[in-house]
């Protein structure tokens, strides 16, 4: 044996008497005993020349010391004599869903179970999905509405600018190219928008989710009964929805669509006052209309054979307006407050 070996096997006799976990009685014995450990180890000096030998006296003296240290300390298994099993566990905590998450996946099973298919589509897109085809040429004024945030990058010469996709309507006429132009479609698609705006009903990231219906004979009371089942299933039974007049480039006619208040139950009264939570009896969640024949155009559909519907609402919003859950700023549910989130 060298030197240097004996070095190596003082630290891993070391090494081995740390991790130990027997009961010191029986530790000292195997490390320390006549015949134990260290005794085998200090034999091991008339090995080495005559020159190593005080040097290795002194490593082995030190070992000595350590070990009566080491092994003095009892391992808390030994010091514990009984366990009480009659006291509770620990609870660990756990983690569950983001309520953005549930949301979307309540979403897609009702969408799912009457035949929608759930797609997802670029949530950075070219100008030409998110405006142009949708019966926005450039410069048109209607784009202004949209809060657009532009990426700083490649210009496509014919798809234009890259844009953060400013609704889920870009998977419109995506989702026509992908069926070649050959319907019938019924598409659900629910992705992350981006908009400049900020308060207590807007964030600059939000998401939606957007239904496409085209085939032949799709009319203004398919649309209807799809709204309306959806009130229904998310909501409740007794929630009716209904749809007003507006103007939207890529739907005519067009439509917001609005859902009774659960609280009064679309009367706007409660005990002779006014409701507080809706103040008119409705709440309004998004847009809605029957596909404009350029768009359906745009993706390669014969407008003179079929027609479509679709709908395009929040899901932050449609969430916050459940019944028991009050939310009134939408902003908290991106703040990372566990102790906001933990509630859902
Ligand atoms: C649209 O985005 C249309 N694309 C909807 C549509 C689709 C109409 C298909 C017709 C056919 P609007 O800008 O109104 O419409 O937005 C729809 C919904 O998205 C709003 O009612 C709201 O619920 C939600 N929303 C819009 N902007 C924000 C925002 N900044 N933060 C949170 N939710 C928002």
């Amino acid at each position: 044996m060298t030197i240097k070996q004996l070095r190596s096997a003082i630290q891993d006799l070391k090494q081995v008497a740390l991790s130990d976990i027997s009961p010191v009685a029986q530790k000292q014995q195997i490390y320390l005993g006549k015949k134990g450990q260290f005794n085998l180890l200090a034999k091991k000096i008339l090995d080495l020349p005559l020159t190593d030998r005080k040097k290795a006296g002194q490593l082995l003296n030190d070992l000595k010391s350590e070990l009566e240290t080491i092994l003095t300390q009892t391992n808390p298994a030994e010091q514990e004599k009984w366990i009480d099993l009659s006291i509770p566990g620990k609870k660990p905590k756990v983690g569950h869903l983001h309520p953005v998450s549930q949301a979307i996946n309540q979403i897609s099973r009702i969408f799912e179970k009457i035949g929608f298919t759930r797609v997802r589509y670029p949530e950075v897109d070219w100008d030409w999905y998110v405006f142009e085809s949708l019966n926005m040429p450039p410069n048109h004024p209607a784009r202004d509405e949209w809060e657009t945030f532009f990426v700083d990058g490649p210009t496509h010469p014919e798809l234009g600018k890259l844009v953060l996709t400013t609704h889920t309507s870009n998977g419109q006429v995506r989702e026509m190219e992908r069926l070649h132009g050959q319907p019938p479609i019924r598409m659900i698609n629910i992705a992350r928008c981006y908009r400049r705006q900020q308060d207590a009903t807007h964030t600059q990231m939000f998401h939606q989710f957007e239904g496409l219906v085209v085939d032949k004979g799709i009319n203004i009371q398919h649309l209807k009964g799809t709204l309306d089942h959806f009130a229904k299933e998310f909501y409740g039974p007794n929630t009716k929805s209904r749809i007003r007049p507006f103007h939207f480039q890529f739907t005519e006619p067009s439509f917001e669509v609005d859902f009774s208040c659960h609280i009064c139950q679309g009367t706007g009264k409660v005990a002779g006052n006014k409701c507080r939570f809706c103040k008119s009896g409705w709440h309004e969640v998004g847009g809605a209309g029957m596909v404009h024949p350029n768009v359906l155009k745009a993706g390669g559909i014969d407008a003179s054979q079929y027609t479509g519907f679709a709908f395009g609402w929040g899901v932050e919003r449609t969430y916050s307006l459940k019944e028991h859950l009050n939310i009134d700023d939408i902003r908290l549910i991106y703040s990372n407050q566990s102790n906001f989130l933990k509630q859902f």
